[in-house]
């Protein structure tokens, strides 16, 4: 199946749905890949300035916590976006005897990388893979030890369902000396968090909006973009963020692609995002389900996001 016919699939059964939906892993073409920089360097967006500072003033700890010596290395980096945060360990871990494989679901947004990573670091050995995070555990084989990066809160876009899964799938994938780093964004008021999904700026607006034109572009839909709203939403108690595309009017809206019209009623929703937040008591019980033991937890010192290192339960 092409890519366009998958798109096609998937917002057809998302926008045919009793509940409306379309999936957040087409946020990025490289419009939305341009748009997520913005949100990433917003004042509002917490996330990526506190993982930021911890790698920037903990990488060196990190490392001695994933335990590199003179051994070949493969890090993996699943979801690698513009890769800001794994260059301060690709610094530190310089003249190691590594290769770096980052998996995107953005070819454009691994150009980029490939690019800054040439500027910055020329020696590193680099092979990006274009893939969504299920299709790219096949990816994960090599004989070396490997370390597995999942940062920027990227589990958080999965459900809980969808996350144990994966981290299950991860550490099946895992020797007894590989590491797997994941970054987690954790509980907290909905002060901070609403604004991080609803930036003054409007780039989250824009994001939000753009799958309608991705649709538009790539589909031959004919959404009009000013007839909709975007709406975050973000519950305490269960830590569950979530974004919605709200219709302004009762309206139809053709996808010829689809050969197909859909009807919004005023006020109806698409939910297009879940970005959940976590305690560490959540992240322990998921961790043990799955084998794997915490060997270090490291925080920002607003304590906003922890970058947690697993290793495999020994037997
Ligand atoms: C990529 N991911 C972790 C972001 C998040 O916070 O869920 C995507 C995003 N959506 C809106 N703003 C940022």
């Amino acid at each position: 199946m092409s890519f366009k016919e998958e798109f096609g699939r998937d917002v057809n059964e998302g926008l045919s749905a009793v509940e409306k939906s379309l999936p957040s892993r087409y946020f990025y073409d490289k419009r939305g890949d341009a748009l997520f920089v913005e949100i990433m360097n917003s004042k509002e967006y917490y996330l990526s300035r506190a993982e930021m500072e911890i790698w920037k003033e903990q990488s060196v700890d990190i490392l001695n916590s994933i335990g590199i010596n003179s051994e070949p290395v493969d890090i993996y980096e699943l979801g690698a976006g513009d890769g800001t945060k794994t260059i301060e360990l690709l610094k530190v871990l310089n003249g190691h005897n590594y290769h770096f494989r980052p998996i995107d679901i953005s070819q454009n947004a691994l150009d980029l990388l490939e690019r800054k990573i040439k500027n910055v670091l020329p020696r590193v050995q680099m092979m990006g893979i274009k893939s969504e995070y299920f299709k790219a555990l096949e990816q994960i084989h090599s004989k070396d030890k490997k370390i597995i990066l999942f940062l920027g809160s990227n589990v958080g876009n999965l459900t809980p369902r969808q996350s144990e899964e994966f981290v299950g799938r991860l550490s099946r994938l895992m020797g007894p000396t590989d590491k797997l780093v994941i970054g987690f964004d954790l509980k907290k008021s909905s002060e901070i968090v609403l604004p991080a999904y609803n930036d003054s700026k409007g780039y989250t607006r824009d994001f939000n909006l753009n799958l309608l034109e991705r649709i538009n572009n790539e589909l031959g839909g004919n959404f009009n973009l000013a007839l909709f709203d975007h709406e975050p939403e973000y519950d305490e108690a269960t830590g569950l963020a979530q974004s919605f595309l709200v219709s302004r009017a009762d309206q139809d809206v053709r996808i010829k692609f689809l050969d197909k019209t859909f009807h919004f009623d005023q006020g109806e929703r698409i939910h297009t995002e879940i970005s959940r937040k976590f305690t560490l008591e959540e992240i322990q019980n998921v961790a043990a389900r799955q084998n794997l033991r915490i060997v270090e937890t490291f925080f920002d010192s607003n304590q906003f996001f922890t970058d947690i290192i697993f290793e495999k339960e020994r037997p």
